[in-house]
């Protein structure tokens, strides 16, 4: 495995839950494969899951971890090609990536949507410098489009809990105050499309995420409707594709609560955090014994132990 983006990269995915729960039973049984091996995980942007998560995983496979907070400890990074570097970014990606690809044997790199170039974004510009230059496999660990240690997470979750083998699943945006990347929803239908799961995706108009992601998804604008019968609530907030990166709505009848989880088949609540109660969810929902956020940021350390130990079979190779 040499990049980590999307879910074609993890390959079958029934081989991976089964992995994923290896590598969950017993974490530690392969901590000699990391034995002398680096891994850097670079931020553009904040974190707490991603960072600690990946940390741990790459900590379980013996290997030593670097993390780079780039806003605060690095240059200030140029990310385009061809600009006059006149300005407050006194190194450019194209030299600091493989410069850090000589430092590790595997990167980890988060970097969101801009929402200044929807195409600039979606092609992955930052992403895919990482890929090209680094010289060394890449994990993302959140870009500009997708989310993939939390869609691989949040669908191993689903497998610990389900009770039939084809659950209903529903991804249902909720309000927040602040325009958010649609990352995680991306990821998150990319990879049920691919499982064995009844995927519902429930949003006021306006809201619709890229094609390329839901193209022969059941999309249900009335999100009570989309709720009947469901076995899994997946929470998310993401603003606007088409009017890209504008908030369109903070209707707060979008909020997740009691009365819309009485209409679902006892469903769990699940959301990848951080959350902002009480405007995506209530506190009467988060803290009931159907929400599974904790085991599901948990998860985290399981996804990204997987990948990385792939990575690191690989390198052996
Ligand atoms: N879910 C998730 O990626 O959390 P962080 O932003 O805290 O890493």
């Amino acid at each position: 495995m040499k990049k980590f983006l999307t879910v074609e990269d993890i390959g079958d995915l029934n081989a991976a839950l089964k992995e994923a729960a290896e590598v969950k039973k017993t974490p530690y049984a392969w901590d000699e494969l990391g034995k002398n091996k680096t891994i850097i995980l670079i931020f553009f942007n904040s974190s707490l899951r991603t960072r600690l998560s990946t940390q741990k995983a790459a900590m379980n496979m013996g290997m030593n971890v670097i993390v780079l907070d780039v806003n605060k400890d690095g240059w200030k990074l140029e990310t385009e090609f061809g600009v006059v570097m006149d300005g407050d970014k006194p190194e450019h990606l194209r030299e600091a990536v493989p410069v850090i690809g000589r430092y590790c044997d595997i990167i980890g790199v988060r970097s969101f949507a801009s929402f200044e170039d929807k195409k600039a974004d979606y092609e992955e510009e930052i992403l895919n410098q990482f890929i090209e230059f680094a010289g060394v496999p890449v994990i993302s660990m959140e870009s500009a489009t997708r989310h993939p240690l939390q869609a691989f997470a949040d669908l191993y979750t689903i497998e610990e809990y389900k009770t039939k083998p084809r659950p209903k699943v529903v991804l249902t945006w909720a309000p927040h105050p602040r325009a958010l990347p649609q990352a995680v929803p991306n990821s998150f239908v990319e990879w049920m499309k691919e499982a064995d799961v009844e995927l519902v995706v429930t949003h006021p108009e306006g809201y619709e995420l890229a094609p390329e992601f839901t193209k022969g998804v059941t999309i249900e604008y009335d999100q009570k409707k989309a709720f009947e019968g469901a076995d899994f609530i997946y929470a998310k907030n993401w603003a606007s594709y088409s009017q890209y990166g504008q908030i369109l709505s903070q209707d707060r009848s979008w909020t997740v609560d009691e009365a819309k989880m009485a209409l679902t088949n006892d469903a769990k609540f699940m959301h990848c955090l951080p959350v902002r109660r009480n405007m995506i969810v209530t506190d009467g929902v988060i803290d009931s014994k159907n929400s599974i956020v904790i085991d599901e940021a948990a998860n985290r350390v399981v996804s990204a132990q997987v990948v990385i130990k792939r990575m690191l079979e690989a390198l052996k190779k």
